[in-house]
């Protein structure tokens, strides 16, 4: 167990997401899509208020250019950084090389350098949606490349050389593999002639690889929990020797390892769409608001909290979150009008901690709202009495413990319980997995599903501090 948890610790340095003032979740910038294909949506000027002024979120990704959407964030939210979309159908025009600098940097006059004169916060520009399939238009891909560059000059030459250039893709830019991330490449064909050029094209202009990666489009009734962030037995990677317990850190190792094989592992990574449904077609396992309240939190710790992948520690990643609002006009399966995080009146569906905590808050969140949790928990009980801490069950299955030890220490120190530390006698899961559980419990907010385990937690009103073991509360 000892080499496990040393190694989950160096993965995880500097993971905690500290509990925000007022005792809710870690509060972390994010990103969030904002589709508007729906009859019933508040105005973009009162949704571009609303979130520069309630919540963390710090950027929207638009599907197009709408300039009454980049008016509303102009005179709204200047500080909300904007995304925006080019429709696929524009590419060609882009990678003429005869006129398509020209027809770039008339795009870009007319489309955004107005908005961005007037206070909109446009940082990056998508050339297109998933080009490189799952639908394969061969005129698109041959034009994807060139449109990117002549998009890139064109804003230097409109002055506006904040504007980064990307395009998202869909997770099957990868070779289909065994879900193990060392196995990882990018498809063959695409490869060297598509993605290596892209490659060099992102890291000599500084703009990030864009992948939307769904899980949510991965899972099945047996890997739910693996999928959504909850403890399970995880994966092992024998080349890297690193346990996976989240699909979502899998897929982003596996972009990162099909980046490094062509030699560019240094080129951020940007996640253009994730997200989990809260209603799908009936009987459908896994999928609502719990569900998707583990797996957006799960993905903004590792996003924006500082906490990494396994193969990507201490990275962050700029994120967008499908989606802000439920789309009840969006085509297709029950699942897709449902991916929203807020309703039409601004309440959240679930808790994910995105609200700032009463008007108090700094009107800029920082990227490390809040300090570190001290791993000497404090000597006085928290102020509004009653002290809450989650513990094992007794007679809980030590599998489930040990596995509960594992997740959470991606997550939580675990020198405590290490040889050596002041929790480590008794030397036994029970023992341990207690300590870690409710490290993890309390850094999360206490919140009862924080300390569900899969039924082998409880909450407890009295201290199990002892010894030299101090409990954090
Ligand atoms: C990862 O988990 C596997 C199986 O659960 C275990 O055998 C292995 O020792 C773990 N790897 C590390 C590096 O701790
Ligand atoms: C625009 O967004 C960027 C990137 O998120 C941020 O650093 C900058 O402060 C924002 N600009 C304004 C005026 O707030
Ligand atoms: C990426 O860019 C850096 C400079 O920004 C350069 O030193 C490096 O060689 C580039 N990497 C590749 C693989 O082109």
């Amino acid at each position: 167990m000892l080499p496990l948890l040393l190694h989950l610790l160096l993965a995880a340095a500097a993971s905690h997401g500290a509990a925000a003032q007022g005792g809710g979740l870690p509060s972390f910038p994010i990103g969030v899509n904002y589709g508007a294909n729906a009859d019933n949506l508040p105005s973009p000027a009162a949704v571009a208020t609303f979130l520069a002024t309630k919540t963390t979120i710090n950027r929207v990704k638009l599907f197009d250019a709408n300039p009454a959407f980049l008016d509303a964030f102009a005179a709204n939210a200047p500080s909300i950084s904007i995304a925006v979309s080019i429709p696929n159908s524009a590419l060609p025009s882009f990678a003429d090389k005869a006129t398509g600098l020209d027809a770039a940097r008339g795009w870009v006059r007319d489309n955004l350098a107005a908005h961005v004169a007037n206070g909109a916060n446009v940082t990056l520009l998508l050339a297109g949606n998933e080009i490189l399939g799952p639908v394969v238009v061969p005129d698109l891909v041959v034009a994807l490349l060139p449109a990117m560059r002549r998009l890139s000059q064109a804003l230097q030459l409109e002055k506006l050389p904040q504007v980064r250039v990307t395009t998202p893709h869909y997770l099957g830019i990868l070779a289909p593999s065994d879900g193990i991330p060392s196995n990882a490449r990018f498809r063959p064909g695409f490869d060297n002639k598509v993605l290596a050029p892209m490659l060099k094209f992102h890291n000599d202009t500084g703009s990030p690889l864009m992948v939307n990666a769904y899980p949510y489009f991965s899972y099945n009734a047996q890997n739910l929990n693996y999928a959504i962030f909850r403890p399970n037995a995880g994966i092992y990677d024998p080349a890297t020797k690193l346990n996976y317990t989240s699909m979502f850190d899998a897929q982003m190792d596996a972009i990162y390892t099909a980046m490094k094989k062509l030699g560019y592992g240094d080129v951020q990574i940007a996640v253009g769409e994730a997200g989990w449904p809260t209603q799908a077609e009936a009987g459908q396992v896994g999928v609502g608001p719990e569900e998707a309240r583990d797996f957006n939190a799960g993905m903004i710790r590792v996003c924006s909290g500082g906490k990494g992948t396994p193969a990507m520690p201490g990275r962050t990643f700029e994120t967008y979150i499908f989606s802000l609002f439920d789309e009840n006009q969006k085509p297709g399966p029950i699942a897709e009008r449902n991916f929203g995080i807020f309703n039409t009146d601004f309440t959240p569906k679930y808790d994910i901690g995105l609200l700032r905590q009463g008007s108090s808050a700094s009107p800029n969140p920082s990227p490390n709202p809040s300090p570190k949790p001290s791993p000497n928990p404090s000597p006085n009980p928290s102020p509004s009495g009653g002290g809450k801490w989650c513990v094992a069950k007794t007679g809980a299955d030590v599998t489930t413990l040990q596995n509960n030890i594992n997740y959470a220490c991606g997550y939580v120190d675990c020198k405590p319980i290490q040889s050596g530390g002041g929790c480590f006698d008794p030397n036994n899961v029970q023992s341990h997995a207690s300590f870690v559980m409710n490290a993890y419990y309390q850094a999360n907010g206490r919140h009862d599903y924080d300390c569900d385990f899969k039924g082998t937690g409880m909450v407890t009103s009295s201290d199990p501090s002892y010894g030299s073991c101090k409990y954090v509360s």
